[in-house]
């Protein structure tokens, strides 16, 4: 496992470099979300370029970007997860980011995670809906 002592150093770098975030992605999400977060429609992952962004348009939607079980389930820290997603929404969704747009802090992170979701495609639907009527574009 030559790659495991050369990440220990590569990450804290990463980290200087402001590139945690995505190298985290990389890691930990890529596999189903592709680097570009295009997903794949067939195997039920979302798409989130362009789209992911208008979940933080209501409280519900801001929540489920942290309870979804890959980002609540992940072995990141809070910490980790919080940079992640303000990450993920400006990278992987640039046009669909709300004017307004608060971070996530590790705090909510933290309150978030710890009420999981009971189904999942219930409370997508839900906060999908919602957006779809308030003109926003996503599937
Ligand atoms: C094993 C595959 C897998 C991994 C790894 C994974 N996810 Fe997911 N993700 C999914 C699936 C499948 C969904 C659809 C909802 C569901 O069924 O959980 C999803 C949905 C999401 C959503 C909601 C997007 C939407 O449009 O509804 C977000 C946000 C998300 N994942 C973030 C992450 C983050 C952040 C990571 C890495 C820390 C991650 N996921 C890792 C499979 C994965």
């Amino acid at each position: 496992m030559l790659w495991l002592p050369l990440l220990a150093v590569l990450l804290p770098l990463a980290a200087l470099a402001g590139e945690r975030p995505r190298t985290n992605f990389l890691l930990h999400c890529s596999g189903c979300h592709q680097p570009d977060g295009s997903g794949s429609a067939q195997n039920g992952i979302p798409n989130m370029k362009d789209r992911v962004g208008h979940f933080l348009r209501l409280p519900e939607g801001r929540a489920f970007l942290v309870q979804v079980p890959g980002t609540a389930q992940s072995s990141l820290g809070d910490g980790e997860t919080a940079e992640l997603l303000n990450w993920m929404v400006v990278a992987l969704s640039p046009h669909a980011v709300p004017a307004n747009l608060l971070p996530y802090t590790r705090d909510e992170v933290a309150r978030l995670r710890a009420t999981p979701l009971n189904d999942v495609a219930a409370v997508r639907a839900s906060v999908v809906g919602r957006l779809q009527q308030m003109g926003y574009k996503i599937e």
